[in-house]
């Protein structure tokens, strides 16, 4: 019986293994593919007399072709790449760092790498494009956000385990984890930030924490794993405790 068990567990990890590698080529070919707008036009420029138009307009060219590496990288990597070699959703629970499991979880929370930093080069004004475009590109990778968040270019969001309600902004330089690396595993929980909360810049929330509606988090502060942070309160501090109620008229936008 257990040696059918522990061939069963080595064939999962062959087949764990194999997804990996199919994964990197994959990877590394989309990342080929998705700059071939550039290289047609470096092609472009060097084949033809120079005019001044032309000349004038490359900067335009290129930004154009930039738009359409990134647009076709994201969507490819995400919906095609990602989906078919690695989990897409990471169910909780511990996961050894050595074994097989690990190793495709940990290539899944950080997925969305390439991608990140393509957009921070495309929003080379990142505090200001960044944060209202972020979310919609990240939802690719698998973050449920609700309406109107804001989420700034220069964050760490676990996607495939977090999830953020209406109205809510995170600020500069934040970590929202779903993951924790404890005792040489894995340790996933999802993550929640509800509606109209505004996360601060520079804090980490941890996994499994549950932030309540209409709640803030000052600058530099965190809640540890598994918090459930009740609604209607400013937080500061890490861990943070409650200093005063939060009392929020309409968010709606006008
Ligand atoms: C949390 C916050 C809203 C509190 O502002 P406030 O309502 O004006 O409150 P105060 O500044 O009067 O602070 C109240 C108490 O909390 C403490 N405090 C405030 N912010 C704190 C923080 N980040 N960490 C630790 N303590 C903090 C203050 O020292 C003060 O303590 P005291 O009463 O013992 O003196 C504000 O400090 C903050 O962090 N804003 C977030 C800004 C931000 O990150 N924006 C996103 C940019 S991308």
């Amino acid at each position: 019986m257990n040696k059918q068990i522990s061939a069963i567990m080595s064939l999962e990890s062959i087949i764990d293994t194999f997804r990996l590698a199919i994964y990197f080529i994959l990877t590394i070919g989309v990342l080929l593919v998705s700059f071939f707008p550039e290289g047609w036009l470096l092609f472009f420029y060097l084949n033809t007399e120079p005019e001044l138009l032309h000349c004038l307009l490359a900067p335009l060219y290129f930004f154009i072709a930039y738009c359409i590496t990134v647009i076709f990288y994201g969507v490819i990597h995400s919906q095609l790449v990602v989906r078919l070699t690695l989990p897409y959703r990471i169910k909780p629970g511990n996961y050894p760092h050595h074994s097989s499991k690990g190793r495709l979880i940990a290539i899944r929370l950080t997925a969305d790498g390439i991608f990140k930093s393509m957009i921070k080069v495309f929003t080379f004004l990142p505090f200001v494009w960044g944060i209202f475009l972020f979310p919609y590109l990240m939802r690719l990778y698998g973050l449920k956000c609700g309406k109107n968040v804001h989420i700034a270019t220069n964050t760490w969001i676990d996607c495939p385990l977090v999830e953020i309600g209406d109205n809510s902004f995170i600020g500069w330089n934040s970590v929202l984890s779903g993951h924790a690396n404890e005792n040489r595993q894995f340790v996933i929980e999802p993550l929640k930030v509800g509606k109209n909360c505004t996360i601060g810049s520079y804090c980490v929330v941890g996994p499994g924490v549950e932030v309540g509606d209409n709640t803030m988090l000052g600058i530099m502060s965190g809640w540890k794993k598994g918090t459930k942070v009740p609604p209607n309160g400013v937080w500061v501090g890490a861990p943070a405790k409650r200093i005063k109620d939060r009392h929020l008229k309409n968010m709606e936008p006008k």
